[in-house]
């Protein structure tokens, strides 16, 4: 396990589409784990493959308060979407900027998990959020392009409104 270098914004790799995972191979376990190390080590809620480098359809995702509950998802595809929600979105490859950005409130996932066994997921809120975002980041999409006026500093974004 170990910390991998997260590519930020103006990184052509991030802006590339991601290849299917035909096969759960023990280069990409040790990439699964060291996504989840770099995720947690950032104190983010979620990593895509491309954002360390890697061209692979990976995500990570962790929303819960100890982070303790790691979803993995190979090849994901979303499969239904509804609500909205419009709030503050970050990205490990952005580093210090929240930006308003408008999402579903309610998303299902159907992915593999990393034995290659079909999974499907359904979250709200944050994890809906994460769902999109995250997913996003395999076919070279960043929030920036969605997001509702400017970008802002986290820093103040936060101490305005008072969390
Ligand atoms: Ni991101």
């Amino acid at each position: 396990m170990a910390i991998r270098q997260i590519r930020v914004l103006g990184d052509e790799i991030l802006t590339k589409r991601s290849k299917e995972v035909k096969e759960v191979t023990d280069k990409v376990k040790v990439l699964i784990d060291d996504m989840l190390d770099t995720m947690y080590d950032a104190r983010g809620v979620g990593l895509a493959a491309p954002q360390v480098g890697i061209l692979k359809r990976i995500v990570v995702i962790d929303v819960s308060e100890e982070a303790d509950d790691p979803i993995i998802l190979i090849n994901p595809e979303i499969l239904e979407t509804s609500g909205e929600q419009t709030g503050p979105e970050g990205c490990l490859s952005v580093p210090g900027k929240v930006g308003i950005v408008t999402r579903p409130d309610h998303v299902k996932v159907k992915a593999y998990n990393e034995n290659m066994e079909e999974v499907t997921y359904e979250g709200d809120e944050l994890l809906a959020r994460a769902f999109m975002h995250e997913i996003e980041h395999l076919d070279g999409v960043m929030y920036v392009s969605h997001v509702e006026g400017k970008l802002h500093d986290a820093d103040e974004y936060y101490a305005e409104e008072g969390e």
